[in-house]
């Protein structure tokens, strides 16, 4: 059986982070381009785009697993893989199934269009590797949300982590010029749009190829468009977080109250082995500076359990930080050896049960800290974003503080997705509070930012 050559229909499955998660409004809005209409489910569509994650073992055995499924489940369907395992794996993709179309690496998602074409004359296309000067254009990017957008201020990553794929993955640092996010922000803000998040795998190593300007600088412009109720920006290396940018988050308002500062490691013999280029005491500094800052901004860390030769002493280190820190959120994760990282090769490799008993220990200390930071806030009213009804209970809203915190409220009556209303808290658990509007439905003027 040949598969569907002539595509009519598609239907995307994201896997990953923001970027890939961005990356799909991208790979939408060029099919659309293309003549392409939306499927309502993979079974139903002549293209399903995998846009995959490949940062650890798990996620890609699943990729792989579900090509065979999907291939298996429709045989006509044009299966297409997008993201860091198709750069990470390329032409052994197409080998692994005839339903396999194409391959598309982060750097060149803008040819989704013309892979589909050539797919409809009998080609497998493969599109790999990294070209600085490829052109970037916002306007074909499909966003599903009307209240949130994604934008990128910077591509890939130098930093060369000696566990993380990303740099061989996304390839190299590349800023956008900073007219260009501007004008991106000032269309999503006429459109309504009310939280914009820029994105970059070291947002903070930014620089505006132009004028040279930083991401303290950006933020500083952005946080001044028109109409913009929050601002936020992922995901920081703690190397690069200076004072200008603590100065931004001290002095806009509207600069969103939480920010993600992963760690990694809280030992410094695993820190140095990680080549992360901080220290434990430099990262709590750098917190304390945060904090004194912005008091009330909401920290949430990545950490990484059984990295190579990761003792128990150094595990007790990140335990203690844990405690130091009080972070409302942290994703903790097994060390998964990654091909051509470094850190794969390490001695001695941590076994899996050691890993999984000492993140056990870690998630349930994690949950207590949330929970305890989460109780601090009953009673307390909170201006929350509306996203969408709760997924528990439609009769519920769902939607996110200024410090990033779930809350779950019921309807009012009034006010719609996309209003900011004033909650009370009245319940919290260790990942939401639960709420009710005080005051009736409140649905804010458009700010003036500048
Ligand atoms: N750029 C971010 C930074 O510098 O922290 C992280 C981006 S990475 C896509 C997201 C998280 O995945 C990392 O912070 C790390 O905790 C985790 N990660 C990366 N490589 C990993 C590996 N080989 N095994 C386990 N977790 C990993
Ligand atoms: Fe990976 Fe490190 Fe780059 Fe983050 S900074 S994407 S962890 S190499
Ligand atoms: Fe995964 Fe690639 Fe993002 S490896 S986490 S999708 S940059």
């Amino acid at each position: 059986m040949k598969i569907n050559l002539n595509m009519k229909t598609f239907f995307i499955e994201t896997w990953g982070c923001q970027m890939n998660r961005h990356d799909s409004e991208l790979i939408e809005g060029q099919l659309r381009r293309h003549g392409l209409a939306p499927a309502g489910a993979a079974r139903d569509a002549d293209l399903v785009v995998l846009n995959t994650c490949s940062v650890r073992e798990k996620p890609v055995q699943k990729i792989i697993s579900r090509i065979g499924y999907l291939a298996k489940q429709n045989p006509l369907t044009t299966i297409g893989v997008c993201g860091c395992v198709a750069e990470q794996e390329a032409g052994s993709l197409l080998e692994r199934s005839r339903s396999v179309g194409f391959v598309i690496g982060p750097g060149q998602t803008t040819r989704i269009g013309e892979a589909v074409r050539a797919v409809s004359q009998g080609e497998r296309p493969i599109l790999t590797g990294f070209d600085a000067e490829a052109e970037y254009n916002y306007h074909t990017i499909f966003r599903k949300s009307t209240t949130r957008g994604m934008v990128t201020v910077i591509e890939g990553c130098n930093e060369f982590c000696t566990f993380c794929i990303v740099p061989y993955t996304r390839g190299r640092e590349v800023s956008r010029p900073l007219d260009q996010v501007l004008a991106e922000v000032r269309l999503l803000a006429s459109d309504g749009v009310k939280e914009v998040e820029l994105l970059g795998q070291t947002i903070n190593a930014y620089r505006c190829p132009d004028s040279g300007a930083d991401l303290a600088q950006l933020l500083e412009k952005v946080a001044s468009v028109d109409g913009l109720l929050r601002v936020r920006f992922i995901t920081s290396h703690p190397r690069h977080f200076d004072q200008d940018l603590i100065d931004v988050l001290a002095s806009h308002r509207n600069v969103f109250r939480y920010l993600h500062l992963p760690i990694q490691s809280g030992s410094d013999e695993i820190l140095k082995r990680m080549h992360r280029k901080y220290t434990r005491q430099e990262y709590l500094d750098l917190v304390g500076r945060i904090r004194k800052a912005a008091p009330e901004i909401n920290l949430s860390t990545d950490i990484i359990v059984g990295f190579p030769g990761e003792t128990e002493a150094d595990f007790e280190d990140t335990m203690e930080l844990l405690e130091e820190v009080r972070f409302g959120q942290v994703f903790a994760f097994g060390f998964s050896p990654r091909p051509k990282t470094p850190a794969a090769r390490y001695r001695p490799q941590i076994s899996d049960a050691v890993k999984s008993a000492r993140l056990q220990r870690l998630f349930g200390r994690c949950d207590e800290i949330s929970r305890e930071l989460n109780h601090a806030l009953v009673g307390r009213s909170i201006q929350v974003l509306i996203d969408g009804p709760s997924r528990r209970d439609p009769e519920h809203w769902q939607g996110r503080g200024e410090d990033n915190r779930v809350v779950n409220f019921p309807r009012c009556g009034r006010e719609e997705i996309g209003d900011v209303v004033e909650v009370e808290i009245r319940r919290a658990g260790a990942h939401s509070l639960v709420g009710m509007i005080v005051g009736g439905a409140v649905r804010l003027p458009t700010v003036s930012n500048g």
